[in-house]
């Protein structure tokens, strides 16, 4: 669906923006394992505001290619959230439920802000309407997408591109 060069080409202008937006200040990563890993590190990589990066794994109970809305936290992150900026990497947003979840238990953490940044977004599919991303390398069709971090029974996430897996 989306070749390497064009993937690398809009994370580094994603970076961009985000740089000019939190410039002089510090941006607190939050990578949302496993999926969100690849395009944290490429993100990450191309940030010129000061980078602090934790990691959280969320399992969102669901049958098949269906998240249920049900998240349970199995790696909470390390460092406190107090004051912070807190940017959080996702892979996909697709229902936006692991999302909408997450962004509640966070907030409550007392960050200075929370913003939401994906790789990919397939707003057809979105059932969590009040979930608001701030930044999206790209809009997708509903198709089941593998690649750049993304699984299908937890096989292809190393592809460096973003291929669609046919059923
Ligand atoms: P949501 O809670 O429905 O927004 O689901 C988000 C999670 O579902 C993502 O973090 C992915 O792990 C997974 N997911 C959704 N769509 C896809 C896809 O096309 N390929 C691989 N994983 C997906
Ligand atoms: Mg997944």
């Amino acid at each position: 669906m989306i070749p390497e060069v064009d993937v690398n080409r809009k994370i580094s202008e994603v970076a961009a923006q985000v740089s000019r937006d939190y410039e002089g200040r510090p941006v607190h990563l939050i990578c949302v394992l496993k999926g969100g890993v690849f395009f944290t590190c490429e993100l990450a990589k191309r940030l010129t505001v000061p980078v602090s990066l934790d990691f959280m794994s969320v399992s969102s109970y669901g049958s098949g290619t269906e998240s249920s809305g049900v998240v349970r936290i199995v790696k909470d992150l390390d460092e406190p959230l107090e004051g912070k900026d807190v940017l959080i990497v996702e892979d996909i947003i697709d229902s936006g439920r692991t999302l909408a979840y997450l962004i509640e238990i966070l907030k409550q953490r007392g960050p200075a802000s929370i913003r939401l940044c994906t790789l990919l977004d397939k707003p057809e599919r979105r059932v969590k309407k009040q979930v608001k991303v701030d930044y999206t390398c790209f809009s997708i069709p509903d198709e089941f997408v593998v690649g750049y971090g993304l699984d299908y029974d937890q096989k292809y996430r190393n592809l460096p591109y973003i291929g669609v897996v046919e059923f």
